[in-house]
């Protein structure tokens, strides 16, 4: 069907849009006819200077900036996609991470959607309408010990941060969704198959099944490709979905094993 999907004339907004999901979400969102205003803290060499800011979100200044660069750029909001996140904290397990590993990780998986919906949501409210994505990770129901612990409680504090934000703002029109990723294959994510393939003498297959397992295997046999996160996300921010609010989706080749 034509135009099943079709944001002519939205205006948007997609953070850590230059790699990964962020960067795939970026090219459909303007394939799909909407404007869209990107962010990270370098630009590519590859990507157009126009539409894009560069900014640390882990920062409340670098937060500052892009909402500024929201209205300078864009002049209001009609979808928020925040897509950045991550962990960098060390091996080691709970003990490992001290305070500053643990202000990182919610420094950059949830402050940054707190402090830009504080300015960006008002706005939509105020308009009567918009959607905000807040995309967290399978990790906030399956956490995993060693190194990502504070970040799969950042992704359920930003969980629980969004579900009630949506409770505030769905009856003033603006609609707030989760999208829960399970491993997606991104360009870190080669990077990480290869290392690990070369550790163990084996191809990039053989580095793919060991982050497979050491998920406790995943139903569909691979993980999502950028682009198949993007498309849920387009789906989720257009006006097809425009009574999905309050709620999460998943898309993790089934790797939760529970209901
Ligand atoms: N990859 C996975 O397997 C997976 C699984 C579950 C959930 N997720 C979630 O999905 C989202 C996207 O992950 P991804 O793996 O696709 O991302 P990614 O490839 O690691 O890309 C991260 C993006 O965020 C930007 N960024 C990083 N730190 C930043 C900062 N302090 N300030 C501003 N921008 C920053 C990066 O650019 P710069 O480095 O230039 O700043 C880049 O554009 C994240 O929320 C992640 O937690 C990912």
């Amino acid at each position: 069907m034509a135009d099943f999907l079709n944001l002519a004339g939205k205006r948007a907004l997609v953070t850590g849009g230059t790699q990964g999901a962020g960067a795939a979400t970026v090219d459909l969102l303007r394939e799909l006819g909407a404007h869209v205003l990107t962010t990270a803290r370098s630009r590519p060499e590859t990507l157009a200077a126009d539409g894009f800011v560069a900014a640390d979100l882990s920062t409340a200044e670098g937060c500052k900036a892009v909402a500024d660069a929201v209205q300078g750029t864009l002049g209001g909001v009609d979808i928020v996609v925040h897509m950045v996140g991550g962990s960098s904290a060390p091996g080691g397990g709970h003990a490992a991470l001290g305070d500053v590993e643990w202000q990182r990780e919610l420094d950059l998986n949830l402050f940054p959607a707190v402090r830009l919906d504080r300015v960006l949501v008002p706005q939509m409210v105020a308009q009567g309408h918009g959607v905000v994505v807040h995309v967290t990770s399978i990790q906030r129901v399956l956490p995993l010990p060693d190194a990502t612990t504070a970040y799969a409680a950042a992704k359920a504090a930003l969980s629980a941060y969004s579900k009630s934000l949506s409770k505030e703002v769905s009856p003033k029109g603006v609609r707030v969704v989760r999208v829960s990723p399970g491993w997606i294959e991104t360009e870190a994510s080669v990077r990480l198959a290869e290392r690990l393939a070369a550790e163990k003498g084996t191809d990039y297959e053989g580095g793919k099944e060991i982050i497979m397992q050491s998920l406790g295997g995943i139903p569909i046999g691979r993980p999502s490709k950028p682009d198949e996160v993007a498309n849920l996300i387009a789906f989720l921010v257009s006006d097809r979905a425009a009574t999905i609010t309050g709620t999460e989706y998943t898309i993790d080749g089934g790797t939760v094993p529970t209901v």
